[in-house]
């Protein structure tokens, strides 16, 4: 046990931190909320007792010795910003032995017993790799294309969620005008959970993933045609980017198929940015904090997860051996609203 002040100036007794020296990161594509896990755990580690590094551009600054200081000041007014503030890069040499070594070198020259990287699957191999040499590592999912396996939630879903959908909102609103089939396509990488969340809440037409082979009579002129003889004069096709072709090929394949006047958007990156939601800022702060009690505590190789609203830790080893498929409720909701299924697996 050991007695010290706070950061908040309060005489506390608390159980001795396993660990001296956090160095936390980010890695791979940036999130909104990564600003607000970086500063729970800057914040908590001062809590536990414990010093915190910051490793700017992520693994490639870990074996070039990029760091900076940070302290509870530094970390202050960071949760509402977007992006993060110790950049974020995809390194190659990294996966080299040689490479590792060099990051293991860093970790001795500032002194670092631990290591918390906030990012994808990725991010969660490479914490592995240094996990046997004596460092104990924990990782936080951020990306914002919800398709870490182990978490049901990742940190950037939802602004990215809210992102697209305000964009989709003001295309609705030219389309309507026009009675127009606007195509629009949304990130993901290769999963469709961003697409399917999108089209739920702008009420698309018709929603195409990567999970399921488009069958495009079936799953994209069908629901074009029912909701045409319903009424409709325009129409919203969600594409997620994963699907083969993109939206412009869908886009061009509605247009051949139909009198249609089609009209493409890629959202891209507009969707990374931006000022994260409520839900990106508490649950970054919950996953930051826990991911610094567990090392406190000892524990080594977790990733945090949510559970629904509960968080969880798992072995990454186990985590990274998990499998995901596109939420059950939102495909049997996506089925009632456009009358299609969205994943083979329905
Ligand atoms: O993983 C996040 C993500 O934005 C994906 O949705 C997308 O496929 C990818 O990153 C884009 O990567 P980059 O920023 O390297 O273009």
């Amino acid at each position: 046990m050991i007695a010290y002040t706070n950061n908040i100036g309060k005489d506390l007794i608390i159980m001795k931190p396993a660990v001296h020296r956090i160095g936390v990161f980010t890695s791979g594509g940036d999130a909104p909320g990564m600003n607000a896990a970086i500063r729970a755990v800057v914040r908590a580690a001062l809590y536990y007792g414990i010093d915190c590094i910051g490793i700017r551009r992520g693994y490639h600054g870990l074996l070039n010795g990029d760091f900076t200081r940070l302290n509870f000041e530094s970390v202050s007014d960071i949760s509402r910003r977007g992006g993060t503030m110790l950049y974020s890069a995809r390194s190659m040499e990294f996966i080299e032995e040689s490479g590792r070594k060099k990051a293991l070198a860093t970790c001795k020259l500032l002194g670092l017993d631990a290591l918390v990287g906030i990012g994808g699957d990725g991010t969660f191999k490479g914490l592995l790799s240094l996990a046997n040499s004596g460092i104990s590592v924990i990782g936080i999912p951020g990306t914002i294309d919800n398709d870490i396996a182990c978490s049901s939630y990742t940190i950037g879903y939802d602004t990215a969620c809210n992102t697209a959908l305000e964009s989709i909102d003001r295309l609705r609103d030219t389309m309507k005008s026009h009675e127009r089939c606007s195509v629009v396509e949304v990130m993901g990488h290769r999963a469709g959970h961003l697409a399917v969340s999108v089209a739920i809440a702008c009420g698309a037409t018709v929603v195409l993933v990567p999970e399921k082979e488009v069958d495009f009579d079936n799953d994209v002129i069908e629901p074009i045609r029912q909701a045409r003889l319903g009424g409709r004069t325009h129409f919203m096709v969600i594409v997620a980017e994963g699907v083969p072709g993109g939206a412009y090929r869908v886009a061009e394949q509605i247009k051949n198929a139909t009198a249609l006047d089609t009209r493409v958007t890629v959202l891209g990156h507009v969707q990374r940015g931006g000022s994260p939601s409520a839900r990106d800022r508490m649950v970054a702060t919950y996953m930051g904090y826990e991911a610094v009690k567990l090392l406190a505590e000892g524990k080594t190789c977790r990733v945090v997860a949510m559970d629904g609203e509960e968080i969880v830790d798992y072995d990454i080893t186990e985590a990274l051996a998990m499998t995901k498929g596109l939420d059950a409720r939102g495909q049997a909701v996506t089925q009632a609203m456009t009358g299609v299924a969205c994943s083979d697996s329905n």
